[in-house]
């Protein structure tokens, strides 16, 4: 290495008190560098060879897709690079080496994306905190709810939550940090909505004539074809992204466009936007005539879907451990695909499990004795049980025909008329249901049996399915899940425990997501994403939080305090909202 051409080297930040930190490592956030001191002058005089005044990260504008976590590839007299994945993880400096064996002039090092990255300092947020700690069952969400009314939230400059308490009792050791006051307002998990449809983005109002079937045929198959239009879903992809900006989903499985140019403009936004999303291009083998422009081949179902997988799934740092953008597979429902197609989708699956892709799809919606959902999906493939048809058991009599595709990160939408085996079986293999009761209330299709779905065991989470569901928001999710279920008949009926609602719209959702362990609520470590709730804006809603009676049993009043917030929020108090620390903003 050609020392002499080195001009500068800048440190761009320091840090020190990381827990794990050894001399040696360099710890790298979001794409962003944090040297020590010690780290810095080591990459001085054991990667340059020099004692070099200024090192320069800034932005790189090469396509470093090929690099290897934590390498820099040499390109000409200039080493490039860019650090994929190790957000939250040290890269040991004998990592960073230039390919070729480190020969060849260093002029910079360039990283992709500092600025961005590197704006972030610690943050104080001062609100009133709802979350519930640990990684509670949906039938032990009461007892680890959370609420401060005087809290603080302190985001650490990696992104992650390094406290969350009293206001009063918050360290000194953030001098540098900057405050946000939203004192008067709250701060909740960011919402996760695990069932919501892109393609549908302007066909949450459609009048279908009928139930789940007539309403695909008549309304849905023809809306998501005008995705085949490059513009329009370019200008759908910005809507979808900013609504969900609006109202606070921070984290979604989104059933994608059958079309990948549209797929494309959707994960570019969610990226530009900052938000999270698993999402996957909707699988059609097979359908009625409205839905042709949205079928392909058995070979074009799997190539584009592979393809999609290669090209996003973890396409932000290179890591799906790291990434806010990751691939599901989704097979639109058994209806709109073949015993081939779920036999090649079991072998694709089979093939890319390991890399952490998912799968989704609809269970169990309609329920039209004869002619709908359930039934046509019966008789069609001869099976005992729908679920079966996504258990690898698709042939007649419910026969093996391929590959399983349910799993940890399976997430079927729906499932209100489930067979006790069903939800077993889904449980056991530890599939989550996403429930979309206003989708269920809008298409007439029934009230997922609560009590005997939580009692089977299986993960629940909340699903807007817009546009079956007609509301972005997710507390609305949830209101309606309340109101469902309190009027289901007999001793089915139940009153949601504030707290269980709560776990439905966020921490459920987050391990719907296979995910629990980076976000969903504010336990110390876990990457930031949350809510400012503020309801002043809001004169008259904000006065029925406000003038609210509330219990003189302190734990009583807390629920109903939060149950007053999930039922009033409305998409204008939802004021910011963040992903690990930053600023979620649509465009
Ligand atoms: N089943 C198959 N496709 C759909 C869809 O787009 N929405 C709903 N709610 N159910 C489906
Ligand atoms: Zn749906």
């Amino acid at each position: 290495m050609d020392l002499n051409t080195v001009r500068e080297v800048v440190l761009v930040r320091e840090r020190t008190e990381l827990p794990a930190w050894q001399p040696g490592d360099a710890f790298i956030a979001g794409g962003c560098w944090l040297l020590s001191a010690t780290v810095f002058q080591q990459i001085a005089s054991t990667i340059l060879q020099t004692t070099v005044e200024r090192l320069r990260l800034r932005q790189s504008d090469t396509d470093t897709s090929k690099f290897d976590t934590g390498a820099f590839g040499s390109t000409g007299t200039t080493v490039t690079g860019k650090v994929r994945d190790n957000r939250f993880g040290f890269a040991r400096l004998g990592d960073i080496q230039p390919a070729g064996g480190g020969t060849g002039s260093v002029t910079e090092l360039r990283i992709d994306d500092l600025d961005k990255e590197c704006s972030m300092a610690n943050q104080v947020h001062l609100g009133h905190i709802f979350h519930l700690a640990g990684s509670p069952k949906v039938t032990k969400a009461a007892a680890v709810l959370v609420s401060i009314p005087d809290g603080a939230l302190v985001i650490g400059d990696d992104g992650t939550i390094v406290y969350c308490g009293e206001r009063g009792d918050l360290p000194d050791e953030y001098p540098s940090a900057t405050v946000h006051d939203h004192r008067g307002g709250y701060l909740l998990p960011g919402f996760v909505d695990t069932h919501i449809h892109f393609p549908q983005t302007y066909a949450y109002d459609s009048y279908g004539g009928g139930p789940l079937l007539e309403w695909l045929n008549m309304c849905i198959f023809p809306s998501e074809s005008k995705f085949a239009d490059p513009e329009f879903a370019q200008q759908a992809a910005v809507e979808f992204t900013r609504r969900r900006v609006a109202t606070g989903t921070t984290a979604a499985m989104v059933f994608g466009s059958a079309f990948p140019h549209a797929q494309d403009a959707l994960f570019t936004e969610t990226q530009k936007a900052g938000l999270r999303i698993v999402a996957g291009r909707g699988i059609q083998t097979r359908g009625p005539d409205t839905a042709k422009p949205l079928i392909t081949s058995e070979e074009d179902a799997i190539r584009l879907t592979r393809e999609e997988i290669d090209k996003w799934h973890g396409a932000d740092t290179g890591d799906y451990n790291s990434a806010l953008l990751h691939v599901a597979i989704i097979p639109r429902f058994s209806l709109s695909v073949t015993t081939e197609t779920f036999k090649r989708l079991g072998e694709l699956y089979d093939d890319v499990r390991d890399r952490g892709v998912y799968l989704h799809s609809h269970l169990n919606e309609n329920n039209r004795p004869g002619t709908g959902e359930v039934d046509s999906t019966k008789q069609d493939f001869q099976v005992n049980s729908y679920l079966d048809t996504y258990d690898g058991k698709f042939l007649p009599g419910s026969k093996v025909g391929g590959s399983s595709l349910l799993g940890r990160r399976t997430i079927l939408a729906h499932c209100v008329h489930m067979q006790d085996v069903e939800l077993e079986r889904m449980a056991e293999t530890g599939s989550s249901v996403s429930h979309c009761p206003v989708s269920q209330l809008f298409l007439g299709s029934g009230t997922m049996p609560w009590k005997r779905t939580v009692a089977s065991g299986v993960n629940i989470s909340a699903g807007t399915d817009v546009g079956g569901g007609d509301e972005w928001l997710i507390p609305r999710v949830l209101g309606d899940a309340f109101k469902v279920h309190i009027t289901e008949p007999g001793d089915a009926g139940v009153s949601m425990h504030p707290a269980e609602m709560l776990l439905l719209g966020t921490l459920g959702g987050a391990r719907a997501l296979d995910m629990e362990n980076r976000f969903g609520n504010f336990d110390l470590g876990k990457e930031a994403d949350f809510v400012v709730v503020d309801p002043s804006g809001t004169p008259a809603l904000s006065a029925v939080l406000r003038n609210a009676v509330r219990a003189d049993d302190t734990e009583l009043a807390r629920d109903q305090t939060l149950f007053g917030l999930l039922m009033g929020i409305r998409e204008s108090w939802i004021t910011e909202v963040y992903v690990q620390g930053r600023r979620a903003k649509a465009s």
